[in-house]
């Protein structure tokens, strides 16, 4: 049942850091705290490349997982929703890694992308929540999300769990890659076993979400910004709003809007920003500034210290926790995902099952 939550969406939603837990226990050993992999058919020491595939959220997850594992692991990395990649025949290196990410694990897109790449001699990992699924019968080795049954069709702790599985695969790559050194290693542990405590932390800005909730409710179309890791969060951010809301959003990297979509901004447009206070925020600052200049609506995620440094161009701030950087998309992932939900509350919608949408999109 619900538990007394309005929806499985929210039930869900306040699981997010009980899943982060429970993923890590699997992952990271409490005695050494390291990352332990199960045994693996392949050499993550000399795999030459990664290609990632997925759908939706899970390819958001995929393009997060793609910014860790070039940065930290130093592996070449290519992605593509897998509709495009199992008709586009790429030239693929033997022996590379081929990441497949499902909640599913029955998803016909995923599950054909993972046949071809097979047939091209691509090792199949796959990060799945179902773990009797097609997908796992199919695949060398899976990493098993540990989110429990997800029954929202939108998704929401099995892309923290997904988050959370890649964090994890690119400690052990960077680690057999001789990128990552004990200390360093030790480092990134540390950032996310602190995460399930400081998820927790989000829900007390409830309040504050729902406000946010309020002005984006009224709007026709919400343009969600984010730089770096945080481009795949604002995309996520953006396809929970349209999928449960049916409020036009766009994502796009916060650096590309003066390409484009700048010309869109107005009053009537709010800007959904995540920008939590890593390296790439006065970066991103500089756009929202852009973009406020112009009579942009700015509504930002952010953390205790980039609050003080947007708070006078922001119209609403929901300061988030300071976490270290290497975790921060997952730990934004979960306030664009409330604020999506609440609006819907807000629209009277059919939270849990949206129209035309189905859970696991088993035809192509
Ligand atoms: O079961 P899968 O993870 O393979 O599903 C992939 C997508 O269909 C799924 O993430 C979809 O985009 C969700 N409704 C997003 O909330």
């Amino acid at each position: 049942g619900k538990d007394g939550y309005r929806h499985y969406m929210e039930k869900e939603l306040h699981e997010h850091p009980l899943v982060i837990g429970q993923t890590l226990q699997r992952m990271i050993d409490p005695a050494t705290r390291k990352v332990t992999l199960p045994d693996l058919p392949f050499d993550l020491a000399t795999v030459p490349r990664a290609v990632i595939t997925a759908c939706g959220s899970a390819f958001y997850a995929g393009m997060v997982g793609r910014y860790w594992l070039e940065e930290i692991a130093r592996l070449p990395v290519d992605i593509d929703v897998a509709s495009e990649m199992r008709y586009r025949n790429p030239p693929l290196t033997p022996g590379s890694l081929g990441l497949l990410i499902s909640q599913s694990g029955e998803t016909a897109d995923t599950l054909a992308a993972l046949r071809s790449l097979r047939a091209d001699a691509i090792h199949i990992l796959s990060v799945l929540n179902v773990e009797h699924s097609t997908m796992a019968r199919e695949s060398d080795v899976i990493l098993g999300t540990v989110a429990g049954p997800e029954i929202s069709v939108a998704s929401t702790k099995a892309f923290t769990a997904q988050l959370t599985i890649l964090a994890c695969l690119t400690i052990a790559t960077a680690r057999a890659r001789g990128k990552l050194d004990p200390l360093g290693e030790e480092e990134l542990v540390a950032a996310l076993m602190d995460l399930p405590s400081r998820a927790a932390e989000v829900f007390n800005q409830g309040a504050a979400i729902r406000q946010m909730a309020s002005i984006v409710a009224e709007a026709r179309d919400v343009l969600y910004l984010g730089r770096g890791s945080m481009f795949p969060v604002a995309m996520e951010g953006a396809l929970k709003l349209k999928e449960i809301s049916y409020i036009h959003a766009e994502a796009y990297a916060a650096g590309e809007m003066k390409h484009g979509p700048i010309s869109l901004i107005d009053r009537t447009v709010p800007i959904v920003a995540s920008v939590p206070s890593t390296p790439l925020f006065d970066k991103t600052l500089s756009n929202l500034q852009e973009a406020k200049a112009r009579g942009g609506r700015l509504l930002v995620f952010t953390d205790t210290e980039g609050a003080e440094r947007v708070s006078a161009i922001a119209e609403q701030v929901v300061v988030l926790p300071r976490v270290h950087d290497f975790v921060a998309p997952i730990l934004q992932t979960i306030p664009v995902q409330m604020l999506a939900y609440e609006v819907a509350v807000l629209k009277g919608t059919d939270v849990d099952q949206p129209r035309n949408l189905a859970k696991s999109v088993t035809v192509e």
